[in-house]
């Protein structure tokens, strides 16, 4: 069968349409990849194909807001590219990913985003969109943040706590970068681990003679990410800019994000498919391909009882996103860490795994109905990212990037089966209640009855533009009483004549020079 054209028109008949906010029975008419009516007994013209989606629900399709499919590490490239990558997105129910642009300590940002935007734009097969990550801060690079919010299309932005004398930035140069970022309007990202702390166990632990995986999760304790994202929210919170924690993964990192959202801060965290699917315990196998396949920063963690845990806080909402922080690499280049696990490239799968690992854990058990599985694998991540409502909803509009999802379906997730370039899926052996039997994307099907048709750089790269509602309302708020309580500082008892002098004073000498 052939792939389908741009002015196909699609009705989709009998299946139960679920949003974040609610669900309903109607069908859905879609042409020239966009969502044109949704009700009964709806007028279509000749030659519209209807598909049959009783007992299904159709959803928004996912959007998966951390990928890493063109990651270099030491040399070498990650083994699922864009085409792999979003091909896997596809097959899972994800019809837009959010994917990393990592240029190199001291390069121009700008130039790493037109590297990326060249790599995807001929491979991918869903839409997308970049955060670009801010590697090692130079105040000349305040320039190409602008140039990149203002005409590129970018509103996010990662900064590293970790990879010392690589990545890592301080504190004092995060509160910069936070203090430009909500200027800008866009979303700081941050990930959070202790750089300084690793890199002694590091040490500590190789002279031991501990070279194997294992290592790897030993050298980076559960307390070194609690910390760091404890960090990072207090100086967001003094820069009062939006924060956004990327790969959540272990308990304490999860509660300390929690506390600070009841507590008011404008925080979102982003568990992902291997922090909510598996468990570190894997890091300790005997075989070693398969333990170095875990490896992934910060580590999963090797409590059993944690992707339980973070699904609960995803669940009541105090964790509000997920991603996959896909980025693999095969055995032979995973091999590279052999004798030493500090250089075993990092990253796991989880793009094509998402969608039916956050159904098993949330969905299944009855944490979250079908509404909240919405919210938390599509439309928050439109509207903290600002893509909604174009993405994120099933709504007239809208574009038509649809799943039909069977709750009654059962997959095993394996390697043998699963559509990526690697040998070991972490998920091995996973059964999920919940597929999905048809994918939309752009308004042609590209999965149907296990048969994926894409096409390679179909796939559009969607600008998105800052100051989000969803995040920044409160900001603006927040911008406006403190410039308030500013002005009414001896209200709180201090000391006004002399604050009033000394600015004066200040003021006088600087007219003098
Ligand atoms: C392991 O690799 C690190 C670089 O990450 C290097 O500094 C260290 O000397 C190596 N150690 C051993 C025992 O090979």
């Amino acid at each position: 069968w052939a792939p389908q054209g741009e002015g196909d028109q699609i009705l989709i008949k009998g299946g139960k349409i679920v949003n974040d906010d609610q669900s309903f029975y109607a069908d859905v008419f879609v042409e020239d990849g966009v969502i044109k009516q949704i009700g009964e007994n709806l007028p279509v013209p000749g030659g519209t194909r209807t598909i049959d989606a009783c007992g299904q629900l159709v959803m928004p399709g996912g959007i998966d807001v951390h990928t890493r499919l063109q990651a270099p590490a030491a040399g070498m490239s990650s083994a699922d590219g864009f085409f792999q990558g979003t091909k896997a997105a596809l097959a899972g129910g994800t019809t837009m990913i959010i994917d990393h642009v990592c240029p190199e300590a001291g390069s121009s940002l700008l130039a790493a985003y037109e590297q990326w935007r060249g790599h995807a734009d001929g491979q991918a097969c869903c839409d997308y969109g970049l955060s670009v990550d801010i590697p090692r801060w130079h105040e000349s690079l305040r320039e190409e943040l602008e140039a990149l919010v203002k005409d590129k299309g970018v509103n996010s932005f990662l900064v590293f706590m970790a990879y010392k004398d690589k990545l890592q930035c301080t504190d004092g140069q995060m509160y910069e970068i936070f203090c430009i970022l909500r200027d800008l309007g866009a979303i700081a990202q941050v990930h959070a681990e202790n750089g300084d702390i690793i890199e002694e166990e590091q040490k500590r632990l190789l002279e031991l003679g501990i070279t194997g995986p294992e290592g790897h999760v030993l050298s980076r304790p559960e307390e070194v990410e609690a910390e760091a994202v404890f960090r990072a929210i207090t100086i967001a919170k003094q820069a009062n800019c939006p924060l956004y924690v990327t790969k959540v993964m272990s308990r304490g990192a999860a509660d300390v994000l929690a506390q600070a959202k009841r507590k008011g801060t404008v925080v979102y965290g982003e568990p992902i498919t291997a922090s909510l699917g598996t468990d570190g315990s894997h890091y300790w196998s005997k075989n070693w391909a398969k333990a170095a396949a875990f490896v992934t920063s910060p580590p999963i963690s090797p409590d059993p009882s944690t992707p339980d845990h973070l699904s609960t806080l995803l669940a009541s909402g105090d964790l509000q996103v997920t991603g996959s922080a896909h980025c693999t690499f095969t055995t032979a280049q995973k091999a590279v860490g052999k004798d030493n696990f500090t250089l075993i490239p990092e990253g796991t799968n989880g793009i094509e795994e998402r969608m039916s690992v956050v159904w098993e854990k949330c969905v299944v058990p009855g944490k979250m109905d079908e509404n909240d599985f919405v919210a938390v694998t599509s439309t928050n991540a439109a509207k903290i990212f600002n893509c909604y409502p174009r993405k994120g909803r099933v709504a007239v509009g809208a574009d038509a990037d649809l799943v039909l999802w069977n709750p009654k379906a059962t997959k095993i997730i394996s390697a043998k089966t699963h559509n990526l370039n690697v040998e070991y899926n972490i998920f091995e052996g996973t059964e999920c209640h919940g597929v999905p039997t048809m994918v939309i994307s752009q308004g042609r099907v590209v999965l149907e009855d296990g048969n994926l048709c894409v096409t390679q750089g179909s796939g559009r790269f969607i600008p998105r533009k800052t100051f989000p509602d969803f995040v920044y309302k409160r900001i603006k708020a927040r911008n406006r009483v403190r410039r308030v309580s500013f002005a009414i500082i001896p209200y709180f008892g201090h000391n006004l004549s002399a604050l009033t002098i000394n600015s004066n004073h200040s003021h006088h000498s600087q007219g003098h020079h």
